[in-house]
């Protein structure tokens, strides 16, 4: 039988600024298609047809890309009046729910078998199930401590350095029972992972398992990065994964890669995009939909939005340049540059070092400088 998810996409997206100016975390493109598609796609694959998206802001941007439905699943739009937290914004998406759901963190990427985690779901009779992953630190997430069968013993959110005895984490997807909608008062704001998730790991009531699969908090431009890398590598599957195909190279027919030009895959090439003579694409590149990648130019494990330009004789590896930024010509962007969308960089600047430039912003030419 197929569930229904509630997929929350309440938060702001700090850490990704300025690439969240304009456009909200669970909405920035990866590779050609906003981050909250993967999401979307991976529920369908599991047999998801029907999805309400909880806001805890007005969802404009969503609804405008997806509307009532979106790679096979129909979209409802739940939206708080004022933010309830991540439990408050479930049982208020949930309300009237008689049976099992999922209930998921719009701004990870994940890919995991679902069905697998149902079915675990069911062999313990728990009133929730975790997907759990492992991570090197798990100090930004939600620690849980299992017993031997999955039964969760500590779910501890955002725990202290001495209290991290296991690599395992809240992967941020859940199955939950109807059940679970009591411990919710419906009047303000509560926190499933401090104050629910506690509790029913006081009862014995939630179990967490770790499968295999593929999981990324996509939250800080390095691991935006990362994303991007994954899904041109095919770390994980999807379905644009699939459409680069063997040879890892994705080029929209309407794009113009001239005779001169170099793309090492794996790489992406948007609709209209522009890559000139002389230019160098990838490998791990991509570039958005209409933008333009002038001569001499090159382009390596970065990425570059839609609408943008690289002006000649520029170097971007390893960082971001947003949609509609403008880069003069001769400059380079190192290391974690990020450029927000429509900034305007004048010619000879040299960005290193995870140097940010405002949404806007507009920087003269030959002003910034790294030795
Ligand atoms: N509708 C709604 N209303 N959604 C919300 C609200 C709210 O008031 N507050 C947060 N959200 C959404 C966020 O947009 C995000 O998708 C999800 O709920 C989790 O909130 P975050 O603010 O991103 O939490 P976090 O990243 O610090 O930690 C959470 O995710 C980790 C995994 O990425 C927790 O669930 C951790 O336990 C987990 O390990
Ligand atoms: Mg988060």
């Amino acid at each position: 039988m197929s569930l229904r998810a509630v997929i929350l996409v309440g938060g702001q997206g700090t850490r990704l600024r300025p690439l969240t100016d304009t456009t909200r975390k669970d909405m920035l493109p990866l590779v050609d298609r906003p981050l909250l598609s993967y999401t979307l796609e991976h529920l369908a694959r599991h047999g998801v047809e029907e999805a309400v998206i909880s806001c805890g802001y007005l969802p404009d941007q969503i609804e405008e890309a997806f509307g009532g439905g979106h790679s096979g699943v129909t979209l409802e739009y739940a939206v708080e009046e004022t933010p309830l937290g991540t439990g408050g914004a479930i049982g208020f998406a949930a309300r009237g729910l008689d049976r099992s759901f999922f209930a998921l963190n719009g701004d990870s990427l994940r890919e995991a078998d679902l069905d697998q985690l149902v079915a675990f779901h069911r062999t313990t009779g728990a009133k929730a199930t975790i997907l759990l992953t492992p991570v090197a630190d798990p100090s930004r997430y939600g620690l849980v401590r299992t017993a031997a069968d999955g039964r969760v013993e500590t779910f501890l959110e955002k725990p202290r350095p001495e209290e991290i005895d296991t690599d395992l984490i809240n992967a941020g997807l859940y199955v939950l029972e109807p059940e679970v909608l009591e411990l919710i008062p419906p009047d303000r704001a509560v926190s499933i992972e401090r104050e629910v998730f506690p509790r029913l790991a006081a009862d014995g009531a939630v179990y967490g398992i770790a499968l295999p699969g593929y999981w990324l908090d996509v939250g800080t431009p390095e691991s935006y990065l990362q994303a991007h890398r994954d899904v041109l590598e095919r770390v994980f599957a999807t379905e644009v994964g699939d459409a680069l195909g063997a040879d890892f190279t994705l080029v929209d027919p309407t794009a113009e890669v001239d005779p001169g030009a170099r793309l090492v895959p794996p790489v992406y090439v948007g609709p209209r995009a522009v890559v000139e003579p002389g230019a160098r694409l990838g490998s791990l590149a991509v570039l958005g939909a209409g933008s333009r990648l002038a001569a001499g130019s090159v382009v390596e494990n970065a990425v570059v939005g839609s609408g943008a330009t690289v002006g000649r004789g520029c170097s971007v590896i390893g960082s971001i340049v947003g949609d509609d930024a403008q880069i003069g010509s001769e400059c380079a962007l190192h290391n974690l540059a990020v450029v927000g969308p429509g900034a305007s960089i004048g010619a000879g600047n040299f960005i290193d070092h995870g140097l940010r430039i405002g949404a806007g912003q507009s920087i003269p030419d030959r002003a910034l400088r790294f030795s």
